[in-house]
């Protein structure tokens, strides 16, 4: 095979599929295979970063060594584990060979909190994505309020629905990012967020945003239970899916 990035691949199915779009055959997939060894970074980053979605966010807030408090959105981010309870977030290196501010502050005090944004704060996160200078606050700009963290130095945000706090726990290093561990000491939830009984999540007063491809975000509005008893209808809104 002559090196090249894509290669189109007709996959015969094992069941005929019944309605098939315009002239396509029902006993056929016919899928683009991409070479990851044949792309440049800029192409694998759209792909993946556009195909890998809906992401959660991270609204995260680091401390300098100057006291600034900074905050930024992070999409390439997920809980990890339960024990030890793990996150990761991954901080890109600008173009021009600098630091992001995330970053350098996390390498500094191995510290940071990690927020989910909810509808009520999307606005203000997106505006916390902006690239300012490190002596400028973006929690400050948009108009967040802060309260002490518990464990840590960085301050958290009271708007948001949820907090952790977390200390660094590993650190890796690509060429192009920062992925960060961190280890949750603390979670921070709004008042009447969580059944503190059951411990579950009441996810019928839980609106997050994510990230979608490009620079569209969704919300999580429209949610659907499979799998369980009765279908989806209706009558099963009320199933396990409302409060997990
Ligand atoms: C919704 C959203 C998600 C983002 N996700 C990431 C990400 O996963 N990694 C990253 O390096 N930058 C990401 N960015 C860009 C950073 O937020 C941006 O570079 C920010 O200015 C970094 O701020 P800092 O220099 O104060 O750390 C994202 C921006 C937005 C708006």
């Amino acid at each position: 095979m002559t090196a090249r990035p894509v290669w189109l691949r007709r996959y015969a199915r094992v069941q005929p599929k019944r309605a098939c779009a315009g002239r396509r055959d029902p006993h056929f997939v016919d899928i683009m295979d991409f070479d990851f060894s044949q792309l440049t970074e800029y192409q694998r980053y759209k792909l993946m970063a556009s195909l890998i979605v809906p992401r959660p966010i991270a609204l995260v807030t680091t401390l300098s060594a100057n006291g600034v408090v900074n905050a930024a959105p992070f999409s390439m981010f997920n809980m990890m584990g339960e024990e030890p309870p793990i996150v990761m977030i991954s901080v890109n290196k600008h173009s021009d060979g600098q630091i992001k501010d995330t970053a350098a502050n996390i390498l500094a005090s191995g510290e940071f909190v990690v927020h989910l944004a909810d509808e009520a704060i999307a606005e203000q996160m997106h505006a916390c994505g902006e690239r300012l200078p490190p002596e400028v606050s973006e929690v400050e700009r948009v108009g967040f309020s802060t309260a002490p963290s518990n464990a840590v130095a960085p301050p958290r945000i009271v708007e948001a629905p949820v907090a952790f706090e977390c200390r660094l726990w590993e650190k890796l290093e690509t060429d192009s990012r920062y992925i960060f561990i961190g280890r949750v000491l603390w979670l921070h939830a709004r008042e009447g967020l969580i059944d503190i009984e059951s411990f579950r999540v009441r996810l019928q007063d839980y609106f997050p945003v994510a990230r979608f491809g490009a620079s569209f975000y969704i919300n999580t509005r429209e949610r659907y239970p499979l799998g369980v008893a009765g279908g989806g209808g209706q009558a099963s809104r009320a199933t396990p899916i409302d409060e997990i």
